[in-house]
Order: structure tokens, then C-alpha cells, then sequence
């Protein structure tokens, strides 16, 4: 039986997107998202698949489209639902991630195992707004406490959560 992860960072008041990009470039972030994902098939929806338009290295990279003839680049599978993308990542390895956007994470929190999240010290105001899942009953440990600094402009706490 395979372990789902959901793994993102978000803001203090929940925003995780504008305008179809991430709010913020935090290079020391996205070490932690590279670290914790590595090897491991990455699920996501065709818009945060546009955000980079390329293939997450060492990564299964599933893209999640209704459109039948999408055209993504050499190496991103493509998969109409998020179970469709499930049975896929499966067949690859114990542990699948969801990394967005908005809908696959509410979908796939039922189903989640762990989720890592990363809360950037910082209020946005922006059009993609995760919901604040109820944790209350999960066990939580911090990861790390980032401070800012000339390449990351917003501190921030990584938290690993599992269902207790
Ligand atoms: N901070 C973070 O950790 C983080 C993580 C991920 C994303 N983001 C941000 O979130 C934003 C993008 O996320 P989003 O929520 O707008 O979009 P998204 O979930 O990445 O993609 C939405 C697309 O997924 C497809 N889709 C949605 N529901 C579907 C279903 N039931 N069956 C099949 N396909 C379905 C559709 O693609 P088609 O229209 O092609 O059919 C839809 O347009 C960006 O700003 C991105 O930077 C932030």
C-alpha cells in the first residue's frame, strides 16, 4: 500500500499562488522540497505543472489535465484524474506526493499519510489560497526554522505532519 504525502508552503494567511506562479523565490525552500521529494513520483495539477514547464529531475513527473491532446514536454506523464495519477505513481515507488494545486490538495487530504508544510513568514496577497486543514489530531515535528536573507527574502518553518 503506497504512503500519500501532500507537500507545499504557504503563507501565514494561507496564500500559495498568484497569477499562476509561486509568491516568493526561496532557494533554501525549494532545497527542502528537492530533499524531501527525491526519487519519488510527483503529482500535480496542468497549471502548477505551467508554472515551471519542465521536468522535476529524478522525479515521475504527472500532470493531471482534462485536455486529451495536451502537449507537455518529453517525460511529463499525463493522467486525467487524480486516481488515474494515484495507480501510475503506484506502480513506482511507497511513497507519492501531491504538490498542487488547490484542488488535488483538498482532494487528496482524506487520503494523506504526511504532509510537509512549509509556513513562510509572510502575509500575500494573492489568487490561490490552501485550506487550513484541521492538523489537531496529527503528530507534527518542525523540520527546520529558516531565517531570510539576501537570496530568500521570507523566513520560514518546515513542518512534517503525520495522521496519529
Ligand atoms: N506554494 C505551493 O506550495 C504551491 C504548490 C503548487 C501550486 N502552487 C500555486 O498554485 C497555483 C496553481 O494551482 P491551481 O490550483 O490554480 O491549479 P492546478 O491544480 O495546478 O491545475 C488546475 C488544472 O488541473 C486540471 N484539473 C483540475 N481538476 C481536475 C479534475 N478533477 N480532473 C482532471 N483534471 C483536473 C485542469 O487542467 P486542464 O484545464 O488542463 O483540464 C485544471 O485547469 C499557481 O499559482 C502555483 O504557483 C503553489
Amino acid at each position: 500500500m503506497s504512503r500519500v504525502n501532500l507537500i507545499y508552503a504557504r503563507a501565514k494567511n494561507y496564500c500559495i499562488g498568484v497569477d499562476g506562479k509561486l509568491p516568493w523565490h526561496l532557494p533554501k525552500e525549494f532545497s527542502w522540497f528537492k530533499k524531501i521529494t527525491m526519487g519519488c513520483p510527483v503529482i500535480m495539477g496542468r497549471r502548477t505543472y505551467e508554472d515551471h514547464k519542465s521536468v522535476l529531475p529524478g522525479r515521475l513527473n504527472i500532470v493531471i489535465t482534462r485536455q486529451k491532446d495536451y502537449q507537455a514536454v518529453e517525460g511529463i506523464h499525463l493522467a486525467a484524474s487524480l486516481e488515474e495519477a494515484f495507480e501510475l505513481a503506484k506502480k513506482e515507488s511507497e511513497d507519492i506526493f501531491v504538490i498542487g494545486g488547490v484542488h488535488f490538495f483538498q482532494t487528496a487530504f482524506p487520503f494523506a499519510d504526511r504532509v510537509f508544510e512549509t509556513v513562510v513568514d509572510a502575509e500575500i496577497d494573492g489568487d490561490s489560497y490552501i485550506p487550513t486543514f484541521d492538523f489537531s489530531q496529527w503528530q507534527s515535528s518542525e523540520l527546520a526554522v529558516s531565517e531570510p536573507d539576501e537570496k530568500n527574502r521570507y523566513g520560514f518553518t518546515v513542518y512534517e505532519r503525520k495522521r496519529g
